[in-house]
């Protein structure tokens, strides 16, 4: 039997912070047996525009109750990587969940997720984990569909939304959610970007004004490479690329073409234009619809 809830559970009028994963579970069960969906927006924090997009998004699904989860999760950072630089603004975050009208939030310490110390059991990203992003960061897919699949666990949500602008992190959700039949809807939301074209990161605050002036690059060439599409997969990646070589600054690490799903690119229809590079010590990556081969759309990009 579920035990009833109580302010401190959830509040309907307020944000209330967890911390613990079997409470967190219990209020969420209860929310589901009262006839409320759950909407699951996974976060590392530092909440910026495009979280908040995530969360208006959740909002909109129906009869919802949005939890959003703060975790940086260590498995999913290689040696050498940002794992201790990255922002951790715990406050910041509950206060912009409490604008955005979050019910929960659920932050976990690293010893909640893994309470046996590192991971013996893991979630194995498949092939395409060890490309594109995976071929720079070998094992980070693995990281992140370990604690996307143990979220996915203990709140149990309706739905759980996820940005575009880590598209090979949004396919293998999918994927991941399809193979291992978890009972829930993954959603994906358009990338938000800044006046200029910059996609929203968290890792954007770690650019000097010059290295933020460079990063635009990575849009532009997206954009430069949707504008002639309908010339067909070469065009697209020699404009893209004369963009990003035209930048001082960018050192360039992938620029591809694949299909939506993230297979080999198409001659014509559907595709996706996927770009990472370095701008200074940040890595950071983008990507963009195209629509190969079919008439002018200077506009697909997004
Ligand atoms: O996209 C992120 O912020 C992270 O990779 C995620 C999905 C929260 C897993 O740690």
């Amino acid at each position: 039997m579920t035990q009833p809830l109580t302010k401190a559970d959830y509040d309907p009028k307020d944000v209330t912070v967890h911390h613990d994963p079997a409470r967190l579970r219990r209020v969420v069960r209860a929310l589901r047996s009262a006839g409320r969906n759950v909407a699951l927006v996974p976060t590392m924090g530092a909440l910026h525009a495009g979280h908040r997009q995530l969360i208006r998004e959740a909002h909109v699904l129906q009869n919802t109750v949005v939890v959003v989860s703060i975790f940086v999760n260590p498995l999913q950072f290689g040696e050498g990587e940002d794992l201790d630089r990255y922002p951790r603004t715990l406050e910041e975050d509950v206060a912009a969940c409490r604008e955005e009208r979050v019910g929960l939030v659920f932050a976990p310490s690293v010893q909640d997720v893994y309470p046996s110390g590192a991971a013996q059991t893991t979630v194995k990203a498949g092939p395409l984990g060890a490309e594109l992003e995976g071929a720079s960061r070998p094992g980070h897919f693995d990281g992140v569909l370990t604690v996307v699949s143990k979220l996915f666990n203990i709140v149990a949500p309706t739905f759980a939304v996820f940005g575009e602008k880590d598209y090979q992190q949004l396919t293998l959700v999918h994927r991941m959610a399809r193979d291992l039949n978890f009972d829930l809807d993954v959603v994906g939301v358009p990338t938000v970007r800044e006046p200029d074209g910059l996609a929203l990161s968290s890792r954007n605050r770690f650019l000097t004004p010059e290295q933020r002036d460079s990063a635009v690059a990575l849009s532009a060439a997206l954009v430069a490479g949707a504008h002639v599409s309908a010339r067909g997969p070469e065009a697209v990646l020699a404009a893209a690329r004369a963009t990003l070589a035209a930048t001082p600054g960018v050192d360039l690490d992938y620029l591809e073409l694949r299909a939506p799903d993230l297979g080999p690119a198409p001659a014509h229809g559907d595709a996706r234009l996927l770009v990472a590079a370095r701008v200074g010590s940040t890595r950071l990556v983008d990507n963009a619809a195209i629509l190969l081969g079919d008439g002018d759309n200077a506009d697909h990009a997004g």
